[in-house]
């Protein structure tokens, strides 16, 4: 059975990426995560200058599915950050830089300082939901326009592939990706976090330090494979251009992988399921998915890619 695959011309020994913001602070345990299996890895959104984010609580299991975070984007700085990616690089495996800044010059700063320090991808940070400057009341990644102008500056500026990673809070998803493919995305991520509230009725205040933030884990499942199917079914129309699509959210098994790939999806991020499970959560759902294709009697990813997209188009 062979499980490689490629993302944006890159080698992927299997599908299963390490999502942004889970572990992806410090080079040492992106290396740890590459020894327990992870096909890549993206780093912690990394913006120009040291940024301390939100007090405490800053991430809450609100049940088994449901995880409530609003980090506020705590990082280094992208000069400080770069010997990070350095250490990750030694593992072996592709390593995406997550990204964001406030303005299209900052965004491609450091999208060009990742790439000096060795990244092998530039993942664009649009859809924070709770710490991105906010224009006319939304966040750049609910804007078109703003998107693809961020998108356009970066590629300028780079010679990596450049993924972006969608927002799940918008009237409609396939209008921002669209925006992000004519600025010259070449791949997609999506999505992060939905936007969330949790109250606690003993304290009768918002659980979070932020107040407001992002909900993930197995609770947004559903929601990101409608979101994923709504982008993958207007490219298989033709009604956008045709990039890699990798899928995020919910994924904690062999089972929730094959979804995504039997949606169309050519790799997945894994992020809450490795709050829960640890480092093991990559061995876990490998095995799983060749369970699965044995099962199937699949020995390759492209046996069923975007097998099931057919019931949508
Ligand atoms: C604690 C935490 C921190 C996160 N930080 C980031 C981040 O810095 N940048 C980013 O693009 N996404 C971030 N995300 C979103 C994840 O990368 C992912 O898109 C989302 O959680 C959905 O996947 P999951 O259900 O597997 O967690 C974060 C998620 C969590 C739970």
């Amino acid at each position: 059975m062979d499980i490689s695959t490629s993302l944006c011309g890159i080698p992927l020994r299997n599908p299963l990426i390490l999502a942004s913001g889970i572990l992806g602070n410090k080079g040492a345990l992106l290396r740890r995560v590459a020894e327990s299996g992870a096909g890549a890895v993206a780093t912690k959104s990394v913006g120009p200058e040291p940024r301390e984010g939100y007090n405490n609580p800053t991430v809450l299991y609100v049940s088994e599915d449901i995880v409530l975070n609003a980090m506020g984007l705590p990082n280094p700085g992208c000069e400080q950050f770069a010997g990070e990616i350095e250490t990750a690089k030694t593992s072996g495996i592709p390593v995406i830089a997550s990204v964001f800044g406030r303005s299209q010059e900052e965004f491609s700063l450091v999208a060009m300082a990742m790439e000096e320090a060795g990244a092998d991808i530039v993942e664009l940070n649009v859809s924070c939901p709770h710490s991105l400057p906010r224009l006319k009341g939304l966040h750049l990644g609910q804007i078109p326009v703003e998107t693809k102008g961020v998108v356009k500056r970066v590629k300028q500026a780079t010679t990596v592939p450049v993924l972006v990673k969608l927002s799940p809070n918008v009237t409609s998803i396939v209008e921002v990706a669209r925006a992000c493919i004519e600025g010259g995305a070449d791949g997609l991520s999506l999505i992060n976090t939905v936007q969330a509230l949790e109250i606690d009725p003993l304290t009768e205040r918002p659980m979070l330090g932020n107040m407001v933030g992002g909900q993930s884990g197995p609770s947004i499942r559903c929601i990101a494979q409608r979101k994923v199917a709504d982008v993958l079914t207007a490219m298989r129309r033709g009604e956008l251009e045709a990039v890699p699509v990798v899928g995020a959210g919910g994924i904690e098994s062999g089972e929730d992988v094959a979804r995504y790939i039997l949606l169309g999806c050519q790799c997945v991020q894994i992020g809450s399921a490795v709050l829960k499970y640890g480092l093991d959560a990559f061995s876990k759902c490998l095995k799983e998915l060749e369970g699965y294709m044995k099962e199937k009697g699949y020995e390759t990813l492209e046996d069923f890619r975007g097998k099931s997209l057919e019931w949508l188009v």
